[in-house]
């Protein structure tokens, strides 16, 4: 009975877990081991909660009796050991809202296995503010919703991992310690002792590894992969994420596609009871057009309209300016928004140019069906009403519009439908929308850079038709090459993306002149990568999912932190382990680094408190 008895755990087994006790228990001995939640001490009684990864149940001890001494010492989050009997609790005391809540357990013997100091929070308690959680990150992984949140991410990483096995793919480790991928974030890099002065890149993804594995004739791969990107953090992204990486051989676009619509269609079937049926395809322009982003909610309406042409000879100098650039004037009606205040627009304003936007221009009525607009001055009025009346058909509510390039208008427009989406409550939140999105731009065109950089990565094949343009290097017709790659996304989030990859040695030199290396560059960082792709490689296609984002939609929380178990601030920190940190010099000097004068001495400050917010 005594804490140095130890009789249970090596000698007596926990027979139960906790939360799985029902009334057919009834009579049982039983053996439970976890944590003590609450403590209430009743007429002498003491009753805990007694709290295993399965549930809570409540616990009857009498401490008068010699066995339950130690029940007057139990704390809270106090390890402890539990024998003795089921019962139903007495007519009047079930709790209803505890799977656990019709019995009790009568303790006939309790050990404490470990003591505990007293936690900085209250298990469960969702008050307390994310940074002290993070910091005690173990002990939040005792609630509910965490642990809830890591077993169902178990759950669908082993769903993946049968259905991909039965579907002849291999699961293949590939480096970490490796040379760097381009995925379009900065890399990693970890300094060789043994060869000072030279570093590995950590994976942004296998995406090199894999198309080897393909040309190795292993025809069918797949991980769960571990990448890093040093990149700016946001709600859906991680500095380190794991993604249900694949890559398959002699399989063109529509066959890869159709083993990733399986594989949704078996999740959604396992985690949602639904049957998704065939996902819906559309072109990044039409997503574009209608949505003004490439990764669009379509949980709710709210499409974007063309008002290139209404906005022609207005005389108005912003329109014709834009215009005259080849720019576009594009608009986003919301009729239940006609009751804005100036105040509320004016933040609206903010957002627009937020996304980079040089302005925001609108036109509403209110329910008096009295019109205000911020350009009545500047175009005349039948051409404003002609521009609601596009935008807002029946006559009441906000017109938005923006004159800007095309990626910008549509960037502050897509903000807006989804700051709508939100504040009017438009989205369906029991329902999630797929979409494939295709026909991506091979390229896009880096204006700062002066150059063209791969839209997906440099390894994605044209579609058939736009061969000839990168094979000639018709450089003038880069823009209009598509490129034969696809995204999955569900509910606004891009969960997957990948293509069918270039195989010919000829093609892939092509492609790395057109983005500009050259043939030195090209070889440093992918020689061993083109010397393969001649050793007789096979059609291949791929694509990868995120974990982290899959299984963030599917625990229907909107924060990527709460699905990873030990996860960063968005500076990339971890504030449990307080990593990065500070290196010794003896360390420094092994690898033959010195840091720059100035650098590392402030490194070690605590990070601010708005730290975590993405
Ligand atoms: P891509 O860069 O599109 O493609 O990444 C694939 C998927 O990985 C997830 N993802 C992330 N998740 C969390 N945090 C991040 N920082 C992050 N970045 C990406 C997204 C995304 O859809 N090698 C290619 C795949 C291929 O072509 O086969 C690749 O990595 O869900």
């Amino acid at each position: 009975m005594s804490k140095t008895q130890g009789r249970f755990v090596s000698e007596r087994k926990r027979s139960h877990l906790a939360g799985s006790l029902r009334a057919n228990h009834a009579g049982q001995n039983v053996v439970l081991m976890g944590w003590v939640g609450g403590r209430r001490d009743h007429g002498g009684l003491v009753f805990i909660d007694l709290r295993d990864r399965d549930g809570i149940v409540q616990i009857v001890l009498d401490p008068s009796q010699a066995a339950m001494a130690q029940a007057k010492d139990l704390r809270g989050e106090y390890v402890v050991a539990v024998q003795g009997t089921v019962r139903l609790r007495p007519s009047g005391m079930t709790n209803k809202k505890l799977a656990t809540g019709e019995v009790e357990v009568e303790a006939t013997e309790v050990e404490i296995l470990s003591e505990a100091a007293t936690p900085p929070f209250q298990i469960n308690d969702d008050s307390v503010s994310e940074i002290l959680r993070l910091k005690y990150r173990y002990l939040d992984i005792r609630s509910e919703r965490l642990s809830k949140y890591l077993r169902m991410r178990h759950d669908i990483v082993r769903t993946v991992r049968d259905f991909l096995s039965n579907e002849m793919f291999t699961e293949i480790e590939t480096p970490i310690l490796y040379k760097s991928t381009p995925e379009g974030a900065r890399d990693y890099l970890v300094p060789s002792r043994v060869n000072q002065g030279q570093f590995y890149a950590l994976p942004q993804s296998p995406q090199t590894l894999k198309q080897l594995l393909m040309i190795g004739g292993m025809d069918r791969y797949f991980q769960i992969a571990r990448c890093f990107r040093d990149e700016d953090l946001r709600a859906d992204r991680q500095p380190e994420f794991s993604q249900i990486d694949m890559e398959m051989s002699f399989v063109d676009q529509d066959d890869i596609m159709a083993v990733n619509e399986r594989l949704a269609q078996v999740i959604w079937k396992k985690f949602r009871g639904v049957d998704l049926g065939p996902i819906p395809r559309m072109s990044f322009m039409e997503a574009m057009n209608r949505y003004g982003c490439d990764k669009p909610d379509l949980r709710f309406g709210l499409e974007l309209q063309d008002l290139t042409n209404e906005s022609k000879g207005t005389g108005f100098k912003v329109f014709d300016d834009v215009l005259a650039k080849n720019g576009v004037i594009k608009g986003l009606g919301v009729e239940q928004a006609g009751d804005l205040s100036r105040a509320q627009i004016d933040k609206l304003v903010d957002l627009a140019k937020k996304a980079g936007a040089k302005g925001l221009i609108w036109i509403k009525t209110d329910a008096e069906g009295k019109l205000t607009s911020a350009v009545s001055k500047a175009l005349p009025e039948e051409k404003v009403k002609a521009i609601h009346k596009k935008l807002c058909p029946s006559g009441r509510g906000l017109s938005l519009v923006v004159a800007d390039t095309f990626d910008t208008a549509c960037a502050a427009l897509s903000s807006l439908r989804l700051h709508f989406g939100r504040e009017l409550k438009l989205i369906d939140e029991t329902q999630d929308k797929f979409l494939w999105v295709v026909d991506f731009p091979l390229f896009e065109y880096d204006v700062e850079g002066g150059r063209w950089a791969a839209r997906h990565h440099p390894f994605t094949s044209p579609q058939n038709q736009h061969m000839d343009i990168l094979k000639n290097g018709e450089d003038k017709r880069y823009g209009e090459s598509l490129a034969k790659a696809y995204d999955l996304v569900c509910n606004g989030h891009e969960i997957g993306g990948g293509s069918v990859r270039i195989h010919r040695s000829d093609l892939q030199a092509a492609m790395f002149k057109a983005l500009g290396f050259t043939l030195e560059d090209a070889k440093d960082k992918f020689g061993f990568f083109m010397e393969a792709l001649q050793y007789g490689t096979p059609p291949h296609a791929g694509i990868a999912w995120g974990v982290d984002r899959l299984t963030m939609i599917l625990c229907r929380t909107d924060a990527i932190r709460d699905v990873i178990a030990f996860p960063k601030t968005a500076k990339a920190t971890d504030l449990m382990a307080d990593a990065p940190s500070q290196v010794s010099r003896d360390q420094l000097i092994e690898l033959g680094i010195r840091l720059a004068p100035g650098v590392g001495e402030t490194a070690a400050a605590s990070p601010a408190p708005t730290d975590i917010k993405a």
